[in-house]
């Protein structure tokens, strides 16, 4: 199963990355599938380590998805990372290998150590649309405009019947990205 989820990472320089990375959820593994060219990938390789944070926060993953957000985080209790201070849980993951073959890397890792911050509420209709709005959000040089423009009015029905504060305006946040981005490509 894929769980989407924020990981975060940290460069050589010491810098913190977050960046929403659908993984694939194993209880003890996880394998995290970054595109060779994101600071996910970079970061990882040269630390061999990550955290994997689980949030129901879908401002997180709109944020992250369309700019380099800083987020408040805490020292990570075993490997070299952090973790996002609102986060309901985390895992703590070691690198076991690293498959480099473009365009998406495929990295084994080990569940080392986990915590739990607070209660993740259930499934919500708008939290579900935000991050498929977020997606799209990461794709426009690969999708037609007419389609994003399309699936955002479809998702925005689902947010307008089930969101709270927090969805709406990570929906909006994401509506302006996607509206600015298309009308630049219009001016070009
Ligand atoms: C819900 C969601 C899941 C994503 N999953 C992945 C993924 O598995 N691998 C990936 O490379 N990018 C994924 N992305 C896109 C990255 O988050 C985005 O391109 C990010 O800016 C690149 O990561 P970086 O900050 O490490 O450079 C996903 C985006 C969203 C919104």
């Amino acid at each position: 199963m894929i769980v989407e989820t924020i990981v975060t990472t940290v460069g050589e320089d010491g810098s913190v990355n977050c960046a929403p990375m659908g993984v694939e959820w194993g209880d003890a593994d996880i394998v995290i599938k970054p595109f060779i060219e994101t600071a996910t990938y970079a970061n990882v390789s040269v630390t061999r380590a990550a955290v994997v944070n689980l949030t129901d926060d879908v401002r997180v993953f709109a944020r992250a998805a369309i700019s380099s957000p800083e987020f408040r985080t805490e020292p990570a209790a075993i490997v070299r990372g952090v973790v996002l201070a609102d986060c309901c849980a985390w895992r703590e993951v070691e690198v076991r290998s690293i498959d480099s073959e473009p365009p998406r890397s495929r990295i084994e890792t080990e569940v080392v150590h986990r915590g739990v911050r607070r209660e993740f509420i259930g499934f919500n209709r708008a939290r579900h649309a935000v991050l498929e709005a977020a997606i799209h959000a990461t794709r426009l040089h690969l999708l037609e405009r007419r389609y994003v423009e399309a699936e955002l009015e479809r998702l925005q029905v689902l947010v307008d019947k089930t969101a709270g504060p927090a969805e709406r305006e990570a929906m909006a946040l994401l509506r302006d990205h996607v509206h600015k981005s298309t009308r630049a490509v219009e001016v070009e």
